[in-house]
């Protein structure tokens, strides 16, 4: 079995402020940090921290050669993904005195994705290979539809939350991780209900795919057919939050393929999660397997 992250990769350049810049407001910044990121290449690395065999495809410019080198230090394959003769994706990320984030995108790359790369690549993977998605690079309808027919299992975590997760098609979604604001978009429910009816209403909604809702501080919801658990976080100092749900993800995918119930994985996901809140940075945060498994 393969796992496949076809996604995006960015470079990160944080900025600790005091708080989030208003409009039409200048502010001052205490420090700037660049470094690897991509809600893709950050859950490839958390997968392979926890041990996984990981592949990951997508499209970066030579500014991103860094990220492929981190990415193969973790043991991370890299070879899907092309170079091209532009920017890779950056993030400008907004790191405020409460550790509160705000990011803006640039896509490089991410939108630079042809479909004729996909259906290249999809054809290396076989029928039960595992591919993961997030909504940070184009085609990602054409990835899943590609993906579907090749036989593979589809987990997808549609961050960022925007209008185009309308059009995907989630009725082939294998795992679905959703945070409060898309689970409760997608439920169609207004802001703020209880997430317990929210996973509800995705179950319903979804009924082929396991479900996923991961609520911040009040750790992640599963729910499947008739079945419900729940994950609580570890507390522990909150130092910067970005990256926590692509490392939620990863271990949470590594713990179930690694034939754990899902209230352990749920446990384990939570514990490397809360793990990486504890820790400036992104990719770099997420925890490796020894601290989270022993
Ligand atoms: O999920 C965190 C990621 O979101 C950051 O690394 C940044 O690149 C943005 O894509």
């Amino acid at each position: 079995m393969k796992i496949l992250v076809f996604g995006s990769l960015n470079i990160d350049l944080t900025f600790s402020v005091d708080h989030i810049v208003a409009p039409g407001e200048t502010i001052d910044s205490t420090s700037m940090t660049r470094s690897a990121g991509g809600k893709g290449a950050n859950q490839a690395a958390a997968l392979a921290k926890a041990g996984m065999p990981v592949y990951m495809a997508g499209k970066i410019g030579q500014d991103g050669q860094f990220l492929l080198d981190l990415l193969q230090s973790y043991g991370v394959n890299t070879e899907r993904v092309v170079k091209y003769d532009g920017a890779t994706g950056q993030a400008i990320i907004q790191l405020d005195s409460n550790k509160q984030n705000a990011i803006v995108l640039y896509s490089g790359g991410n939108s630079a994705i042809s479909i004729n790369e996909i259906h290249q690549t999809i054809a290396e993977f076989d029928t039960g290979d595992l591919i993961v998605l997030q909504n940070e690079i184009v085609h990602v309808r054409e990835i899943m539809e590609c993906a579907k027919k090749g036989g593979l299992r589809i987990c997808l975590n549609p961050s960022p939350c925007n209008k185009k997760i309308m059009d995907l098609p989630l009725n082939l979604v294998d795992i679905l991780f959703v945070n409060e604001i898309e689970g409760t978009s997608l439920a169609g429910l207004p802001p703020d209900s209880h997430l317990p009816l929210v996973l509800n209403h995705l179950v319903e909604r979804f009924p082929q795919g396991e479900i996923i809702l991961t609520a911040g501080k009040d750790g992640a919801y599963y729910g499947f057919g008739k079945q419900r658990a729940k994950g609580d976080i570890v507390n522990l100092p909150v130092a910067d939050t970005t990256g926590a749900g692509d490392t939620f993800t990863g271990y949470f995918i590594a713990a179930r393929e690694k034939k754990m119930s899902v209230p352990q994985a749920l446990a384990i996901a939570c514990r490397a999660s809360s793990i990486a809140v504890s820790r400036k940075g992104a990719m770099e945060s997420i925890p490796f397997g020894e601290e989270v498994f022993n």
